[in-house]
């Protein structure tokens, strides 16, 4: 799937604000059960793109990096929906973090993101939103690239995504807010 794709877009990002800020939009066209698969290197903005899913879906807590601890669970807040935050960077393999509970915790509801999705791919269901962040450093320090892509059927999530990025590029170059 390319970036030609209606299900996917690319979103250049110039703030950790911008990244936090397309995570809250983001958040908004998540739904029940919904998976959210994150590669990228470190400092590629993963986490920071994770804050703005918990900003958007109003859950409690704050979100921190959880290097040691593999799960932060974010309780509902207004909108109903809880926060599974995982971090699977110091897992070894899929059926590690299968025993850990992860196919219960995504069917206990709300939205599941899992940082560092490559290294457990295998256990990771076919249906979720795949992510994939990047530096880009060629552009400048605070630039990063967003690879979005959507499971089939859902064209319009991606179509508002790609809306809102337009509008956030727009009120950048404007010197506006959006
Ligand atoms: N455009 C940007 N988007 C996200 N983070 C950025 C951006 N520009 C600079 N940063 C910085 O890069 C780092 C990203 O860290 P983090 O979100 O923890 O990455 P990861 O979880 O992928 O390791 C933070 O220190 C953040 O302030
Ligand atoms: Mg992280």
């Amino acid at each position: 799937m390319g970036p030609e794709s209606a299900l996917a877009l690319t979103v250049d990002t110039f703030s950790r604000e911008e990244t936090v800020d397309f995570g809250v939009a983001l958040a908004g066209r998540l739904r029940e059960g919904d998976v959210v698969e994150m590669d990228g290197d470190l400092g590629a903005g993963k986490t920071a793109l994770t804050e703005g899913i918990a900003c958007g879906l109003a859950v409690r807590g704050a979100v921190s990096s959880p290097t040691f601890t593999l799960l932060i669970d974010h309780a509902a807040g207004p909108c109903g929906l809880p926060l599974h935050h995982f971090d699977a960077y110091r897992l070894q393999d899929a059926d590690e973090f299968l025993h850990l509970g992860f196919d219960e915790i995504v069917g206990s509801g709300g939205v599941t993101v899992v940082e560092w999705a490559g290294r457990v791919r295998s256990a990771l269901p076919s249906e979720a939103v795949r992510i994939v962040a990047s530096r880009r450093d060629e552009l400048g320090e605070d630039v990063r690239r967003l690879d979005v892509a959507f499971p089939q059927g859902r064209e319009d999530d991606a179509a508002a995504l790609a809306r809102f990025v337009d509008t956030m590029a727009r009120g950048r170059e404007e010197g506006t807010p959006c």
